[in-house]
Formats: C-alpha cells, sequence, structure tokens
C-alpha cells in the first residue's frame, strides 16, 4: 500500500524545489557515488514510514510486540524497542496505548544516539537539550528509572511538552532543570558518567519529515549553528568524568554542524578527547576528497541517510575522556553535594496510608526518596535536593506520587499507570464501552455494579487506566483523568 504525503507549503512550489535542490546538492557531495545521491532524493520525495519506540517502564507495554508484529511492523536493527509500520498507522497518538505511555511516537534514526550512549542503571547521566523528551524517556528506561537522570532543557515554552512525555511515560528519575547547556559547566566538573548533547540545529536531515526547514536553511546559517554547538559541546566534554561516555547527535548531515564541530573538541582537548567507533551500524563513508579535511578518527562517526533504512537523517558520534578538563568560571564542585536526607515521620505516615488504602508496597528504588513539595507527595532522586537548594535552575524532579486535598491524599495519573498493576485495593473492570466513555470524560453506567463506592482504580485487562469515583449506587463512575488525556474518539493499536 503506498503511504500519501501532507502537503505543507512554506515556500510557493518552483521556490521549494529550487531549495530542496539545492540542498540535495549540498548533501549530495557528503554520497561516494550518483546512485546513492539519486536514493537519497527518492527517499525524500517519499513519505517517512510511522514507527514507534515502547517504553517498557510502563506495565501496559507488555504485550505489543506481538500485536506491533500482527499490524506489519518490524523492529529496526539496531533498536529492538522501535518498530517501523510497512503501512501506515495513523493516530498513533490518538490510541489508549499511547494515552498509557506504553509507547512514543519517534523515528528509527534518533533512537541510535541513546543506544550508543548505552544508559545503565544506578549511574549519573545528563541529557543536555532535552526538549520534548523522546531521548529522555529512552535513557530513564535504560536506567530502569535509577540514579539520576538530569534533563536540561532552557527553552520555557518546550517545557509543556517535555513535563508531559516524561509523566505519560512514567519517568521519575529525573531532575529538570533550565540551564543554557555552558552555564551548566560551571557547577558540574568531571561528574556524569555519561552526557547526551542532542544539539540544537539546522534539522536539514529532517526534510523528509517537515519541508519547513527549507524555509530556513542556507550554508551560511549552519555554520553560524556550529559555533553555538561548538560551546555547548565543550561543556558537554567538560561535565563529563573520564572515562565516561558522551555522544553528539544532530539531526543534520552538514558538515558544519558534525564533523568541523567534533574536530573543534578534538583540536582543543588533543588526547585528552578520543572518538569511539560505533559498533553494528554501518553507513557510507564520506568521499575521501571531503573526509581528508577532518582528522582520520572522524571515521569512526556515523551519518544515517533516510534511505537505507527508510528513516529520516541524522548523525551520531561516541566520544570519551582520558583526564579531567578545567572550566574557566568554575562556581562549586557537584561531587561535594551529596548530602542524604532520610524520610521524615510525617512522610513516611503519608506513604503508609496510601499503601493501606491501595494494598500495595511502594516500589521506590534504593536511590529516590519520598518527599513532600507543596502539595505533592514526590518520589525523586536523593540528589535532586541539591538541585533545589542550590537553585540551579531547578524546575522540578521526579514525580508526582500523590496530591493533597483536604487532608486527603489523591493518587496521581502517574503513579496510577505506572504502579496500579501492583495495587490490590478497590476497582473496577471496565469493557471498551466504558472505556471510550472514560475519556470522553463522561459519566460511566456500570454494566456491573461496582464492588465498592469511592475511590477506585479504573482497569481494562491488565492495564490500570486511571482513578474514578464510584457513585453511592455503584453503577455510576466518574474518571479522574486529567484534561490532558480526554479524547473524543479513542483508537486501540
Ligand atoms: C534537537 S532538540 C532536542 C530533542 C530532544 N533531545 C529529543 O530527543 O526529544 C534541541 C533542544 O535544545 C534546546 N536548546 C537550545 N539552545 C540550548 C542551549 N543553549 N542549551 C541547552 N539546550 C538548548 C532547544 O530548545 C531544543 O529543545
Amino acid at each position: 500500500m503506498s503511504r500519501t504525503r501532507t502537503p505543507r507549503t512554506v515556500v510557493d512550489d518552483a521556490e521549494r524545489a529550487r531549495r530542496l535542490a539545492s540542498l540535495l546538492d549540498y548533501h549530495g557531495r557528503l554520497l561516494p557515488n550518483e546512485s546513492h545521491r539519486r536514493a537519497v532524493a527518492t527517499s525524500v520525495g517519499t513519505p517517512m514510514p510511522d514507527a514507534l519506540r515502547l517504553n517498557p517502564l510502563q506495565p501496559a507495554s507488555l504485550g505489543l510486540p506481538s500485536t506491533l508484529r500482527r499490524r506489519g511492523a518490524t523492529p529496526v536493527p539496531w533498536c529492538s524497542q522501535t518498530y517501523q509500520f510497512e503501512v501506515p498507522a495513523p493516530h498513533l497518538g490518538q490510541t489508549l496505548e499511547y494515552l498509557l505511555g506504553a509507547f512514543y511516537v519517534q523515528a528509527a534514526a534518533p533512537t541510535l544516539a541513546v543506544v550508543v550512549l548505552d544508559p545503565q542503571p544506578g549511574e549519573r547521566i545528563l541529557d543536555l537539550c532535552a526538549a520534548p523528551g523522546g531521548k529522555t524517556t529512552q535513557i530513564s528506561a535504560c536506567m530502569n528509572n535509577t540514579g539520576l537522570l538530569v534533563a536540561n532543557e532552557p527553552k520555557r515554552k518546550r517545557l509543556p511538552s517535555l513535563i508531559g512525555n516524561l509523566e505519560r511515560c512514567g519517568v521519575a528519575n529525573t531532575v529538570l532543570t533550565g540551564a543554557p547547556g555552558a552555564m551548566m559547566a560551571r557547577t558540574f566538573h568531571n561528574y556524569f558518567d555519561r552526557v547526551l548533547l542532542d544539539a540544537p540545529c539546522s534539522g536539514d536531515g529532517i526534510v523528509r519529515k517537515s519541508e519547513t526547514v527549507l524555509a530556513h536553511w542556507s550554508a551560511e546559517k549552519a555554520v553560524h549553528r556550529s559555533h553555538h554547538q561548538t560551546g555547548l559541546l565543550r561543556a558537554a566534554f567538560h561535565m563529563l568524568r573520564p572515562g565516561g561516555t558522551l555522544v553528539y547527535s544532530t539531526c543534520s548531515l552538514s558538515l558544519e554542524e558534525n564533523e568541523s564541530v567534533l574536530t573543534g573538541l578534538l583540536r582543543r582537548y588533543g588526547e585528552k578527547a578520543e572518538l569511539l567507533p560505533i559498533d553494528g551500524f554501518a553507513a557510507p563513508p564520506l568521499p575521501r576528497a571531503v573526509a581528508s579535511h577532518y582528522p582520520a578518527e572522524l571515521a569512526r562517526a556515523v551519518r544515517i541517510w533516510p534511505h537505507p533504512h527508510d528513516t529520516e537523517g541524522a548523525f551520531v558520534a561516541r566520544i570519551t575522556k582520558h583526564d579531567p578538563t578545567q572550566w574557566p568560571a568554575a562556581d562549586d564542585d557537584a561531587a561535594d553535594w551529596l548530602v542524604y536526607r532520610k524520610e521524615d515521620a510525617a512522610v513516611e505516615a503519608r506513604r503508609h496510608r496510601l499503601e493501606e488504602h491501595w494494598h500495595f508496597s511502594m516500589p521506590l528504588p534504593s536511590d529516590q526518596t519520598l518527599t513532600v513539595r507543596g502539595e505533592y507527595l514526590c518520589c525523586e532522586p536523593e540528589r535532586a535536593a541539591d538541585f533545589r537548594s542550590r537553585n540551579l535552575h531547578f524546575i522540578r524532579a521526579g514525580m508526582r506520587v500523590a496530591r493533597r486535598h483536604r487532608g486527603y491524599d489523591y493518587l496521581s495519573q502517574q503513579a496510577a499507570t505506572l504502579w496500579g498493576h501492583g495495587m490490590k485495593g478497590p476497582s473496577v473492570q471496565l469493557d471498551w464501552p466504558e472505556v471510550a466513555c472514560l475519556f470522553q470524560n463522561k459519566t460511566v453506567s456500570l454494566a456491573r455494579k461496582a464492588p465498592t463506592r469511592g475511590l477506585v482504580l479504573c482497569r481494562f485487562g491488565p492495564w490500570t487506566l486511571t482513578r474514578g469515583v464510584v457513585g453511592w449506587d455503584r453503577r455510576g463512575l466518574q474518571g479522574l483523568l486529567p484534561g490532558a488525556m480526554h479524547r473524543p474518539v479513542l483508537a486501540r493499536l
């Protein structure tokens, strides 16, 4: 079945064609031969296949691989959690599974950066440019929601999408900060086990997905951006501990935003920095005449072209650090911070009441702590308190477990979907029409009398959807879904 493309006109057709031809020509110089150039031009003219990445943090993702295979989706070679559909899969964002955080709608190419980063449970990791959170949610899943994941995003207007994705995907191990990337390096000296710099870029590699890139792209602007990227890469490298892993990625295919930026780092830090090979990913090499302008080790980075894997363009490089670095204007040293704060008795009492009502034991990782933040009871990485007290562009941390209202702790939506399967407290099982009604924010008339009145978990098969209130007749159920989850029409994967 052929895929249809939604036309998006940014300039008139002739101008669009001229700009696209000039971009393809520009990129074409980086390919080894004419057949590759033709293949890129063809793939850029073909719509992207729909793709998603499963989120193993959420119980609702279990069992989805067989559903996906039935729908003709196959895992991509470098990331077994990412599936690409052979036939269009419209409305993925309207499905129940999406709303429960079982997957993130994401193309195949950007998932490679986190695979190369290889995050491990319990580590300290920095995602320097985080919004809207595609890679943050992927990193947190690799860490199994443990350790410390600092997600930084300085653009305020991009925070709601980042926070929404973290909550939907059940991410609890983050500290969210809002600093310009280079400023973070004044505090974090040789500190993180791994750093991801998914740099702001021209996006010239994703013209296949969004032609709006054509309205802004020019070779001069790419040079301008590379100065910003060079500064961010230095800061990212400084924050990495010796022996750690830094991944530099962009969705640009240009030399300016990739090889030139990396060359700047290698020149500045000499033998302290080393580019490492990326195993298991073959990509067409740069023509020799182009490659000869850069240090030979840059051939170890990967440029993902759209045509071999039917995805968008991207660039990924893996770097390690051999010796500590110094930063010119240092404020403080985060390595001195860590002070463990024990949970206090009042917090423990609230935890106990929640556990009693919902009949479960809160599955907190040993490096997370339960704490009160305003009206919320939150679980957060132990180190979050230090970020807060030092006011390091702190925005928020961890996961909201419950909200206090009139002396009672109401379980949050995020805790319900993430932990609900382990709760043996009051619940009602819904059928599909009742689920659809719940997501329309209508009162559900239950086909079967609920076992109890008052607060319950609403379940659909093995999945916990949300919390709800059962009325006095045990027939009426009012869901407590957040407004952002309401859907007039709800689909299934
Ligand atoms: C390519 S996007 C990141 C995409 C994200 N990693 C993901 O996978 O969803 C780059 C981000 O860098 C942010 N940014 C721009 N300038 C920055 C700076 N000086 N320091 C840190 N982040 C910056 C942008 O606002 C943007 O959200």
